[in-house]
């Protein structure tokens, strides 16, 4: 049995039996929940003939605080009609086509890896932003996994401390997925940190079999699921250009006023395998040239 299937098992056990008082933060979301797990249980109930695969904590649940995200610029998925929410919803459109479109003309859609070529481009923001748009979709769930094995930064973004995840299942073959993937408050939004533990082989990891197998399931197994990495910069690691190689999209972030065009050149040329490239223009300035206007655009390079 595949380690994603041990951790689909796993999931299922845990939601049948979960019993577990919902907190004050919760309550919000508990009818949701309950609806979804009675989704799960009735497959007559599937949108649009896609099995929705269970997402539920198997220990570990991570609290969200979403009014202090919305503080920080961040989508939340009760938020409505801000300025980000639209523009994320415009940024994930042609990425939801993509994802769930004929795997003869978009081999692994669902894998979404967000890149940019240099540091503080906007890589994590965007990240964010875009598995929590996507959160808020009635039909679909968000994978976020924070690949940025050398400086992870989702947790800090997203309130909570270190904890196992993505190396540590590269490394340690008994760990199983749903020993490390966090459920979190937000209903659709389950996570996948770095790891705990920094390594030096790092990119070799990210290159290896095991890295593949994962990949490959959380491709096909769970189509019906959005898998959004947050990455290192493209011109400065290698890991990023590994990863790459295996994406099925790439959103390319490019910051305003400061990314060169011979970096962006230069990123372009190293994700040229990815039949899939958008690029996101982040930071631009409103026309009072004082605040942010936020994003430009996303749209298909290739
Ligand atoms: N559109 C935006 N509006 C306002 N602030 C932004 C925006 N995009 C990014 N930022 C801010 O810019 C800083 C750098 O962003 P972020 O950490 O996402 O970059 P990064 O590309 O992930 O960097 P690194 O390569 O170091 O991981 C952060 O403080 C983030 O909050
Ligand atoms: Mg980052």
């Amino acid at each position: 049995m595949s380690i994603i299937e041990k951790a689909a098992n796993k999931l299922r056990k845990s939601a049948n039996a979960s019993t577990k008082q919902p907190s004050t933060n919760e309550i919000s979301t508990s009818k949701e929940k309950q609806a979804q797990l009675s989704h799960d249980d009735k497959p007559a109930k599937i949108i649009i003939n896609q099995t929705l695969s269970p997402l539920v904590p198997e220990t570990d649940q991570v609290f969200i605080d979403l009014d202090k995200l919305s503080k920080l610029g961040v989508v939340t998925p009760d938020q409505g009609k801000t300025q980000i929410a639209e523009q994320f919803r415009v940024i994930k459109r042609p990425l939801l086509t993509n994802a769930f479109a004929d795997p003869k003309i978009i081999k692994k859609g669902n894998l979404i890896m967000v890149a940019s070529s240099l540091t503080g481009e906007g890589k994590s923001f965007c990240s964010v932003n875009l598995a929590m748009s996507i959160a808020s979709e009635l039909d679909h769930r968000v994978l976020l996994i924070d690949a940025d094995v050398a400086r992870p930064s989702i947790p800090g973004i997203l309130g909570f401390g270190q904890k196992k995840g993505l190396l540590d299942i590269l490394l340690d073959k008994k760990l199983d997925i749903s020993d490390v993937m966090l459920q979190t408050s937000v209903d659709k939004l389950t996570l996948l940190t770095a790891g705990e533990e920094r390594h030096s082989h790092a990119t070799e990891l990210l290159a290896g079999h095991r890295m593949g197998l994962l990949l490959d399931e959380l491709a096909q197994r769970y189509h019906d699921r959005v898998v959004i990495f947050d990455s290192p910069p493209l011109l400065l690691t290698s890991e990023a250009r590994v990863l790459a190689a295996r994406m099925g999209q790439i959103v390319l972030v490019v910051e305003a006023e400061q990314t060169t065009q011979q970096a962006v050149k230069e990123a372009l040329k190293q994700i040229e395998s990815c039949t899939s490239i958008n690029l996101i223009y982040n930071k631009a300035r409103a026309f009072s040239g004082k605040e942010y206007y936020g994003y430009g655009y996303g749209y298909n390079y290739s």
